[in-house]
């Protein structure tokens, strides 16, 4: 079968890494070359030994390129997405796909009109941390869950490049909230919304979030936490997931454990002596009562994103990451926003 050839439009950080690690080694699909704006840019893709365009509309003009693939900052992805779409182009943008949901729906209408592929690479679906907790919450393991909590934290602010203007996209919402939002919608399902409350943090940048906290009512009495930081000396564990019959966390990426009760009439508590009293309902279990687990194991490459790209253009699948959901994370980030800068509970999501 012929390769899916893509052309990287921004070959910055995120445009070498499709273009060398993520595109590697994929049987479905090929890189055709890059254009980037700036030269030193090129130079560097020329090193690796991929091809470079002389201008973005000699890219648009090879017909050779099914798709492309924008990786450029944040405030111009609709303006390159639409060219490439108007230039027949399929389009797998980088997140977030769009600075607003109106922006986004512009750029949706043109992917219609133009009768092309349009979709984000929203790559942390297939992160193993996420594909993890999301069996343990399928498969029922803790019983009844109640409460999800999803972190990520740093120490170094936000990058100092247009990562902190607002106008070009900046802020952690944006940037690292869309993965976190997308794959909290992913393991809710069908479960709707029934409020969301957002604060943001600007410890180290007076123009961008530079983190926030979001708590977010779903229905079947599911709390979920999302929050991101960039001034946490001390990390706060990756996932912790809360059932009626045990927790499951992850401290970081790829480790953690699952912690079942086994004896629930057993009263074992041994009362904990503090500085200033004494307490058995937080008193630790004992090992009689407890049975601890490993972590699931889970089978997922971020290979089959590229495949689904490649196998809905040959008409042999429906894109993964679909319009609903493009537009349902876009509008959840703005009603933090919204929350956020109201100091209000948003119930009218959904
Ligand atoms: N999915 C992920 O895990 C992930 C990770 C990092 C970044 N991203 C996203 O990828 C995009 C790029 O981020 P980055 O970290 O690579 O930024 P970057 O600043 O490293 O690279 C952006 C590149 O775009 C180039 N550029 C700017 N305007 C251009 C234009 N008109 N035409 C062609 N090239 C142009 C710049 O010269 C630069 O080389 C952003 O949308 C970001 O949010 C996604």
């Amino acid at each position: 079968m012929k390769k899916t050839r893509i052309a990287v439009v921004g070959f910055g950080g995120m445009g070498k890494h499709h273009a060398t690690k993520i595109m590697d080694g994929n049987e479905m699909i090929e890189c055709a070359g890059t254009y980037d704006i700036d030269p030193a840019r090129m130079d560097l893709a020329r090193e690796l030994g991929i091809y470079t365009y002389p201008s973005f509309e000699a890219l648009l003009a090879d017909p050779t390129v099914d798709v492309c693939t924008v990786a450029t900052p944040n405030d111009i992805h609709l303006d390159l997405c639409v060219r490439c779409m108007r230039a027949g182009k399929h389009v797998v943008c980088e997140k977030p796909v769009a600075l607003s949901s109106e922006e986004l729906q512009e750029m949706i209408a043109v992917s219609k009109e133009c009768g092309v592929l349009f979709t984000v690479h929203q790559n942390r679906r297939w992160d193993e941390d996420f594909n993890i907790m999301k069996k343990i919450f399928d498969d029922n393991v803790l019983g009844r869950v109640f409460c999800i909590e999803s972190r990520v934290h740093g120490s170094r602010g936000i990058p100092g490049d247009w990562r902190n203007q607002k106008a070009r996209g900046g802020g952690m919402v944006l940037d690292w909230g869309i993965h976190l939002f997308d794959q909290m919608f992913m393991m809710m399902g069908d479960r709707k919304v029934k409020s969301i409350y957002c604060t943001l943090s600007y410890v180290t940048n007076e123009e961008c979030d530079d983190g926030f906290k979001v708590i977010v009512q779903f229905e079947d009495d599911i709390q979920f936490h999302v929050e991101v930081g960039t001034s946490n000396f001390i990390n706060m564990p990756r996932w912790y997931m809360l059932g009626e019959n045990g927790s499951a966390i992850m401290e970081d990426w790829h480790n953690g454990k699952i912690v079942k009760v086994s004896d629930w009439e057993k009263r074992d508590a041994v009362p904990v002596q503090t500085s200033a009293g004494l307490t058995k309902t937080m008193a630790p279990r004992t090992k009689e009562t407890i049975t601890e687990y490993p972590l699931p194991e889970v089978n997922v490459t971020l290979k089959d994103y590229y495949r689904n790209v490649a196998k809905t253009i040959n008409g042999e699948a429906t894109q993964l990451i679909t319009h609903e959901q493009m537009l349902r994370d876009m509008r959840f980030m703005e009603a933090c926003f919204y929350s956020a800068e109201h100091n209000c509970v948003v119930t009218d999501f959904e």
